[in-house]
């Protein structure tokens, strides 16, 4: 029995029956309705009660975008590498309620068992850098790489934020994914197999990378999937080394390098840091460059007193400049751009997918098709393996 009578229409919704011993409810999901007009407190509370009920069997895991009201119910936070270790390692929970997105959740749902169910609060919280690069695209570069005879010589290496069948085109390939705290790492293992990368979707990790790692803007070419090759004549395909995919984060895009002038000329002393997803013009002007994890680890070791900027995702940074009261945190840009697919996961749908699991219906499950799992299983493990 699927019960589909009340759902919202447009959500994206998937009802799944559970795992039998939890009774299935006469016919239907709590629909989401009786969900929107909760007081904040109320909300809290039933939140609260349901997790409880659900116990030891259910594991609530946080990115570090979440809103508040969110993010403090989470057993576990991390950024997305540390999500998706968290995710393989927690072979004893059967329900994993993922507050991220949906590429997050898919990555779950890989790297778990058969009989764990993954779910995302709302359907509706993507990544807009995710879908700049799609099968279709990447496997029509593909086929012009192999028609220039260079396919051969390229890793692909996806990152995280990508949908679950462009891991498992990598995975198919010999090729890996990488997230923004081992991206370098990944490189580095890429190129000690092939003598070309073709990076997708964010052309700003992979070009802040590369430098890092010394390849100069004359070895990479920027990949328009609008375009035959790319709109790169097919000689400078040859000689790059780095084929870097034009896909952006809108939310990292905000920083600009005049917002890095105006801080250090306005706060003395002030230690600018970011995400590697910024454009190369501020990660250079930067102090430190790295994952939403890096970021915390390196206000949370800071000495009281120490000033920062910091250019990633507004929730994160309103939270570090909360919990650390004897720093100075600023965001790094006078307009203020939160990740709205982000916060989409609110109160009223974390609630909703408790209250519907305690119930004994799944909503929202994320399952990624056998084959495709099967595949980034192979591109998400290497990551996990690579020091
Ligand atoms: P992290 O890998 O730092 O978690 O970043 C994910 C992300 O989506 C940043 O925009
Ligand atoms: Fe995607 Fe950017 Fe949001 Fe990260 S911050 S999930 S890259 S849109």
């Amino acid at each position: 029995m699927t019960p589909t009578s009340t759902l919202p229409p447009g959500s994206g919704l998937q009802v799944v029956p559970t795992l039998p011993s939890r009774e299935l409810r006469a016919g239907a999901a709590l629909p989401f309705s009786a969900y929107e007009r909760l007081a904040p407190e109320e909300l809290d509370a039933r939140i609260a009660a349901a997790r409880a009920d659900l116990g030891k069997e259910l594991l609530l895991l946080c990115h570090h975008y979440q809103q508040d009201d969110v993010y403090r119910f989470a057993d576990l936070t991390g950024d997305s590498f540390r999500l998706a270790r968290l995710a393989a390692e927690r072979t004893d929970v059967r329900w994993i309620v993922f507050c991220g997105v949906h590429f997050m959740a898919e990555s779950a749902d890989v790297l778990t068992g058969p009989e764990q169910t993954v779910i995302l609060p709302d359907m509706a919280a993507g990544c807009s850098m995710a879908d700049m690069a799609d099968r279709s695209s990447v496997e029509t570069a593909w086929n012009e790489l192999t028609e220039l005879g260079l396919a051969d010589a390229v890793m692909p290496v996806t990152y995280m934020n990508s949908a679950a069948d462009l891991k498992a085109f990598c995975g198919e390939r010999g090729g890996i994914v990488c997230t923004s705290s081992n991206a370098d790492a990944v490189l580095r293992w890429s190129f000690e197999r092939k003598r070309q990368v073709l990076f997708f979707p964010d052309q700003h990790l992979g070009r802040n990378t590369g430098r890092k790692m010394g390849i100069g803007l004359e070895e990479m070419a920027l990949w328009n999937p609008a375009e035959e090759y790319g709109g790169n004549d097919p000689q400078a395909l040859r000689s790059a080394r780095l084929l870097l995919w034009k896909g952006h984060c809108s939310v990292h895009q905000i920083f600009q390098p005049q917002h890095v002038d105006y801080f250090r000329a306005e706060v003395p002393g002030v230690r600018i840091l970011v995400h590697p997803e910024c454009r190369m013009e501020v990660v250079d002007k930067a102090d430190l460059v790295g994952s939403t994890e890096f970021i915390i680890r390196t206000v949370t070791e800071a000495e009281p007193g120490s000033r920062w900027a910091i250019g990633t995702e507004v929730h994160l940074v309103h939270r570090l400049r909360d919990s650390f009261p004897d720093r100075e945190v600023h965001f790094l840009s006078p307009t203020v751009c939160m990740c709205s697919t982000m916060y989409r996961i609110d109160p009223e749908h974390l609630l909703w997918v408790l209250e519907n699991l305690r119930e004994g219906c799944v909503v929202n499950r994320i399952r990624v098709p056998d084959e495709t799992a099967r595949w980034a299983r192979v591109a998400l493990q290497r990551m996990l393996e690579v020091r």
